[in-house]
């Protein structure tokens, strides 16, 4: 995203348009003096009387004269450096990518005035910003053959420093890999079920494993029944496309020890199956793969970054389709485990295909187990669409992964699992478990489903079939696909590697 950094010389800015963050008493910062002097004092005077504004999220765009390159500088309001939160900083920059994807400048310099000569602090703004106008300046045009919003990428930044160049620009960086994965999952959930089926998600995957040369296996049908899937091939059961399973190994050190999995629910299009979804219930279900999505997306960080963390990613991917073949409620279905399943409920797919993922992920020296699916409608019922919901087995592991989302913004919830809860998923008159044990309080039925064959191994589960999609645009993007927990599980591995 950088193409040069400049040590603020601001007569050698090679962009037209000069982003700069603005904070209450800018005078304190270290480079006012000199940026004032070069711009013109009349920038004070208007920063006086409140025309630049300082306020958080405000955006001002002032003209530039007289001056071979900087046309116009885009102050961006950051508050009070004191009581600024760093999701602040983030939404701030979003919106500013915001504006960029609107006024497209061919060229962009950003500078956030420093305020010490701490380049820590410079760092964390910088990793910040840079999220911030990744994700802000996203957009998904799709397939319309006359759009009128022609595509505009973001240009190569010029990052004007005010200490420790090489530190804030490292920082940058890794906020705008951050921001780019997000995006590419965004894209992955948008992305029509007629296009992307489980075989072009395998394709995707095989991609991203030998760009990061992760230990790719795509599995396909064969191998799947050979490995007992009982419960991915129900699901795949009526469909014409055959499911995958989708592995990549991110090996850091030298024993394949202390392994965390990430494991996603990847089905390309659920029309609930027999169970089958109202016509209105149907429509977005495209994105019933926000869960593959997330896992992808965190692994293309893990892989720019490579935190010293053994990581295996498993996705089972397949639609979920209604023919003569299709499986049925009343089913009794044999998964990997051994364990059987009562199908009460052909919609409530999701956990089955989890079920098989987890087995395998356990079976493949799984230390920790994080699942992240667009589960239960239940889910958008106790916690409405901006809020992630969680289930947990291991306090200590729920709180690392809790600093993360605080970290990245993403907020979680997290909603119990009892003994009672579980005495339900496990009544059945002819099986082990059943499918679906009711709507009442369902997000946790979904989740405490796969919670049955996690067993013991410490486990997250995430609920994002609210966060995974919005109706309407953000500080941090468009409407459609979030890529959300993509940050916020590639921060839970680098904090792991961290601990270590
Ligand atoms: N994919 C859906 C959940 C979903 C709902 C995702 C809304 C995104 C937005 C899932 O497979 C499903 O159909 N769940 C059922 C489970 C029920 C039948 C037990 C639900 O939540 O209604
Ligand atoms: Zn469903
Ligand atoms: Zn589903």
């Amino acid at each position: 995203m950088i193409i040069s950094t400049n040590a603020v010389l601001f007569d050698e800015i090679q962009s037209e348009t000069l982003v700069v963050g603005v904070s209450k008493h800018p005078e304190n910062t270290t480079k006012w003096e000199a940026f004032l002097s070069y711009f013109g004092e009349h920038i004070l005077e208007w920063v006086k009387s409140g025309d630049i504004s300082s306020d958080l999220k405000k955006i001002v765009k002032v003209p530039v004269a007289n001056k071979e390159t900087v046309k116009r500088i885009l102050f961006v309001g950051i508050g009070d450096r004191k009581q600024l939160t760093q999701e602040n900083i983030r939404e701030a920059f979003g919106l500013v990518g915001k504006e960029l994807l609107s006024s497209k400048p061919e060229s962009v310099a950003v500078w956030i005035p420093s305020f010490t000569s701490d380049s820590t602090a410079d760092a964390d703004v910088a990793y910040l910003a840079a999220e911030g106008l990744g994700m802000g300046s996203f957009t998904y045009e799709g397939y319309k053959t006359t759009s009128n919003v022609p595509d505009y990428y973001l240009p190569a930044i010029e990052l004007l420093t005010d200490v420790d160049t090489e530190e804030v620009v490292s920082y940058f960086e890794v906020g705008s890999i951050y921001a780019d994965a997000v995006n590419e999952a965004r894209i992955l959930v948008n992305t029509p079920g007629n296009v992307l089926t489980s075989t072009q998600l395998g394709e995707y995957a095989r991609e991203l494993g030998e760009t990061y040369e992760f230990e790719t296996e795509i599995l396909g049908k064969k191998e799947i029944e050979e490995l007992g899937m009982g419960a991915l091939l129900a699901v795949n059961q009526g469909s014409v496309e055959e499911p995958r399973l989708i592995v990549l190994k991110y090996q850091a050190t030298e024993a394949w020890e202390d392994v965390i999995a990430l494991v996603g629910k990847g089905i390309t299009f659920d029309t609930g199956g027999y169970s089958i979804k109202t016509k209105t219930g149907i429509v977005g279900m495209k994105g019933d793969m926000g869960g593959a999505a997330a896992v992808l997306g965190a692994m293309q960080i893990i892989g720019e970054l490579r935190p010293n963390k053994n990581v295996i990613a498993v996705i089972a991917s397949t639609d979920n389709m209604i023919s003569g073949n299709a499986f049925k409620p009343d089913d009794v279905i044999t998964s990997m485990s051994g364990k059987t399943i009562e199908i009460l409920n052909t919609d409530a797919e999701g956990r089955l295909v989890l079920a098989d993922a987890v087995t395998y992920a356990k079976q493949q020296g799984a230390n920790y187990i994080v699942d992240v699916a667009t589960l239960t409608g239940g889910v958008i019922t106790a916690l409405g669409y901006d809020k992630t919901g969680a289930l947990t087995n291991d306090e200590e592991f729920f709180e690392t992964f809790m600093e993360s989302s605080l970290e990245t913004g993403e907020f979680v919830w997290r909603l119990p699992l009892t003994e009672n809860d579980k005495k339900r998923i496990r009544k059945s008159d002819v099986a082990d478990l059943n499918n679906s044990p009711g709507s009442d309080g369902h997000m946790i039925f979904g989740g405490g489903f796969v919670g049955e064959f996690v067993e013991n191994t410490p486990w997250i589960h995430l609920d994002i079939a609210g966060t995974s999609d919005t109706k309407s645009a953000h500080d941090f993007g468009p409407k459609g696909g979030t890529g959300v927990m993509v940050r916020t599980l590639a921060t839970l591995v680098e904090r792991m590697a961290d601990e270590e």
